[in-house]
């Protein structure tokens, strides 16, 4: 069976964050049991690596390039011909490319058996793959982008016929939704926690698309699979970031070098490595630091929310217990994932999250509110988890972490629990091939005006 991803980002070429991850991590096992998976992503100008061109048409191109046995391909259109990867006019970018990817790859002679779309810059492939009958499954990343646009301008740039423009299509409160399209008509819908599958049927984390959810749920077309890690680029025992280490004892080199590194002194540190987005609960974090520093170093590395970054370096500037670096930077990542005792991780909502899983691998243990994936992945014997998203409830987990830290023992047995723990990307992927085996037999009748149900 030959699997086609599509998505925005794939790690190793371009990535902002976990969505990547994903796409460099699960084709690669799809392949080791036994499917035949190729990548489609857009061809930015800043990628990292060179594809080989192997189709051109007017102003469009589509190159590949190999990786780990997936084939890679890049499409690209003028509107990718400049720096960096999400821009303002992502809609309309997105938008054309989608309507694009399913031509081209017909002209350049790729052919697939399922069509596998995360997030809403691939929706709209989703929904003209049904148009041709393809079978489709379509992951939901994170259900709070969803690439809205007015549908007076916007309903044109995607190519999809008169009737689609309805509520019962791909119209969503007056605007075209490109997530919307994936997710009413991908032939089955999965997102990356059996929690977060639960709580996007609801109005809370439902993102106005919680009735659509609900009714695909009803339908046995709703499921949650569990994201894995890639623990080969994720592993302390062989990370060329690091001092290698295999158990607590080992460590304390990675500690004493960002303790060194980042000048701090001997209270004990707390890292964090996060996009600044309200999602991921950063306020809360920072409401919480006058009490954190009075017992913690803290060390962030991440950028987004202007406001948020602006007050963080506020704090490094006046208290010595506090450092912030902006900017992606992979190495150190991997040094503050090893380096600290305790992870921060006080999300609203999660879909999956894996640096939580990360810094388990790395014996560092998360304090992480309990949703979506942070329910299914962080177990109370290991890390600090706490329910409400407030700092009261943040610093109620941290002080449990202190009454440990005190206890060496007790500290190590949970740290060394974690740094044993898996999570392989073999049973995701098998569970994702049982997905693809059911929609490619399921007869899909091509998609017609006739056929749109009320939902
Ligand atoms: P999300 O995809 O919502 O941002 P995840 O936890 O799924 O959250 O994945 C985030 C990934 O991005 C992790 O691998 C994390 O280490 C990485 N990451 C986030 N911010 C940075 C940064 N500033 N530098 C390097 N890596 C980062
Ligand atoms: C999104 C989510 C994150 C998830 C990642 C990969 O970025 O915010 O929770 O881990 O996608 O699925």
């Amino acid at each position: 069976m030959h699997i086609l991803h599509v998505a925005s980002e794939a790690y190793p070429y371009s990535r902002t964050g976990g969505l990547a991850d994903v796409l460099g991590a699960l084709p690669p096992e799809l392949v080791r049991q036994g499917m035949a998976v190729s990548v489609l992503s857009p061809w930015y100008a800043d990628l990292l690596g060179t594809p080989r061109e192997i189709w051109r048409g007017g102003d469009l191109r589509l190159g590949e390039l190999y990786q780990e046995g997936v084939r890679h391909l890049f499409l690209e259109t003028p509107d990718f011909r400049r720096p960096g990867i999400y821009h303002p006019d992502d809609v309309r970018r997105f938008a054309n490319w989608g309507r694009l990817a399913l031509p081209v790859l017909t002209s350049a002679g790729v052919r697939f058996d399922v069509l596998h779309g995360h997030d809403w810059a691939a929706g709209l492939v989703a929904a003209h793959g049904s148009l041709h009958q393809l079978p489709s499954v379509f992951t939901i990343h994170n259900l709070q982008y969803q690439g809205r646009w007015n549908m007076a301008e916007g309903f044109p740039w995607t190519g999809l016929p008169d009737w689609l423009n309805t509520p019962l299509g791909a119209e969503f409160y007056g605007d075209i939704n490109l997530m919307k399209a994936g997710l009413r008509f991908a032939s089955h819908v999965t997102t990356v926690s059996p929690t977060y599958a639960r709580e996007i049927t609801t109005p809370e984390f439902g993102e106005g698309l919680d009735g659509l959810l609900r009714e695909r749920l009803a339908r046995g077309q709703l499921s949650g699979v569990i994201n894995g890690l890639d623990q080969e680029r994720w592993n302390p025992r062989t990370d060329p970031h690091v001092l290698p280490y295999g158990d607590m004892a080992g460590k304390q080199a990675s500690i004493s070098a960002v303790r060194q590194e980042f000048q701090l002194d001997d209270a004990p540190i707390l890292s964090c490595v996060s996009r600044l987005a309200v999602q991921k609960g950063l306020d809360i974090l920072l409401a919480a630091l006058p009490r954190i520093v009075e017992k913690w170093n803290v060390v962030l590395l991440g950028s987004g929310d202007a406001q948020l970054e602006a007050a963080f370096s506020a704090w490094a500037q006046r208290s010595a217990r506090v450092r912030h670096v902006t900017g992606m930077n992979e190495s150190l990542s991997h040094r503050l994932y090893a380096g600290a005792h305790a992870f921060a991780m006080p999300s609203r909502f999660e879909p999956c999250g894996l640096s939580q899983m990360i810094a388990l691998r790395y014996g560092t243990l998360p304090i992480a509110r309990a949703t979506g994936g942070l329910a299914d992945t962080v177990p109370e014997d290991v890390g600090f988890v706490f329910g409400e998203p407030t700092p009261a409830a943040f610093l109620e987990a941290l002080n449990r972490a202190e009454r440990e830290l005190a206890d060496p023992d007790r500290w190590n047995a949970r740290a060394s629990r974690g740094l044993s723990m898996d999570f392989s990307w073999a049973g995701p992927a098998k569970r994702y091939i049982e997905i693809y085996q059911q929609v490619r037999g399921e007869a899909n009748g091509p998609l017609s005006e006739a056929g749109l149900e009320v939902v």
